[in-house]
């Protein structure tokens, strides 16, 4: 309904002291916007990139307070922007345009542009304000939340990076009309994550809406957004710099981390982390400490979704490798989220690799 578009539907709030803010959920660049951002600074610049600029450029310059100086950069698409190059060059910008300590960035776009744009922020004058207006399904429910940003070296992604909060979320669903099919999948499997670890409740309803969200409807878009950063912002608000807790958004990435990095030509972050979790919950299984049903239960609501659930063929060495190398591996002694039932998990050392390999295995692909 037309009438409806126009308002916000859902606010949360992220509890971080005096760090704290708002994220908002609405359907379109709004006629809110503008009295939400009538704080914003003297100097404004949006970082994006020219895929995106293209959709949502003008309607948000169009909700800018009218007397702002609005520079706007544009960096290139895919994640080999997010460098130390893209981040001098908006240095570069800045500097150029006498911007000062009192300015605002506003990041409008997906992971890469908000991971990139938030470390600039963090780092320019010793840090300036900043705003998170993310596009991508990813990005509303995972990379604009939390206070994570960074840039990759060619050594590692995010090597460089630092804990910077915004100081408020904007996110619109209608965003997400023109993002591919395979970027939405993608954003989905952080969604089915959060039920896993977290809300049994949420990932039910999930079960219950996979038409809807599937269709891209408003209403339930706003709900899987709106419990996917609930999540994110209580977990984060209890551990903003990973000490435990936060330790548990990175079900399945371990494994994921592995097929992402000897397949990065061909597989998204979000399809990894979803064969990712199918391998966690297969070794509980194998461990008799997941039920077989709801192993089925994960499988098929990724698979519903439209994302991969076997892992592709990769050597047993190299799988070790590249595990060895994640940011959990303490002393030598291989870390991993894994599901005890839906709705819950934990952090558990392994030591016994012949039961990992089991459970990836198991889960693999087998083209003979
Ligand atoms: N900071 C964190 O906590 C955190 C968490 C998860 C992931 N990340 C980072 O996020 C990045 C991945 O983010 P992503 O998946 O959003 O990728 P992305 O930013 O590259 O966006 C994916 C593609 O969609 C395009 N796009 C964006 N919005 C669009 C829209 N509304 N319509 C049409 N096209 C659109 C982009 O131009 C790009 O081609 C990675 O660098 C990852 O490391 C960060
Ligand atoms: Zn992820």
């Amino acid at each position: 309904m037309q009438a409806d578009s126009q308002t916000l539907i859902h606010r949360i709030d992220v509890g971080l002291a005096e760090r704290s803010y708002p994220i908002h959920i609405g359907r379109q660049l709004n006629s809110e916007l503008p009295l939400l951002l009538s704080n914003l600074p003297q100097q404004v610049c949006i970082i994006t990139n020219a895929t995106i600029a293209a959709h949502y450029l003008a309607p948000l310059q169009a909700a800018l307070p009218s007397d702002r100086t609005v520079l706007v950069h544009a960096i290139a698409d895919g994640e080999h922007a997010k460098s130390l190059t893209s981040y001098a060059e908006i240095m570069d910008t800045l500097i150029a345009a006498g911007f000062n300590r009192d300015c605002a960035l506003l990041a409008l776009g997906g992971g890469v542009v908000g991971d990139l744009a938030g470390f600039v922020a963090a780092t320019y004058q010793r840090g300036v304000d900043f705003y998170q207006f993310p596009t991508t399904l990813l990005a509303q429910v995972d990379s604009s939340v939390g206070g994570k940003t960074a840039v990759n070296h060619p050594g590692g992604k995010n090597l460089i990076g630092a804990f910077y909060q915004p100081k408020a979320v904007f996110i619109y669903t209608d965003c997400l009309n023109t993002l591919s099919s395979r970027d939405f999948a993608c954003g989905l499997a952080e969604v089915v994550k959060y039920g896993v670890i977290y809300d049994a409740e949420f990932f039910s309803w999930l079960e219950q809406n996979q038409a809807q969200l599937l269709a891209r409807d408003p209403e339930t878009l706003a709900y899987a957004i709106k419990r996917s950063c609930e999540i994110k912002a209580e977990i984060v608000a209890a551990d903003e710099r990973e000490q435990g807790l936060r330790a548990l958004l990175n079900l399945g990435h371990t494994f994921g981390h592995a097929i992402e990095a000897e397949y990065y030509h061909s597989w998204r972050h979000g399809e990894a982390v979803a064969v990712g979790t199918v391998i966690a919950a297969h070794y509980m299984r194998l461990q008799e400490q997941f039920t077989e049903s709801d192993y089925q239960r994960i499988v098929r609501l990724l698979k519903n979704l439209g994302l991969p659930t076997q892992a592709p063929a990769l050597d047993e060495l190299k799988w070790q490798q590249r595990m060895q190398r994640d940011k959990k591996v303490k002393s030598g002694r291989m870390r991993f989220i894994l599901p005890t039932r839906i709705g819950h998990a934990e952090m558990r050392t392994i030591t016994d690799w012949s039961a990992i390999w089991q459970a990836i295995s198991a889960v693999t692909e087998h083209t003979d």
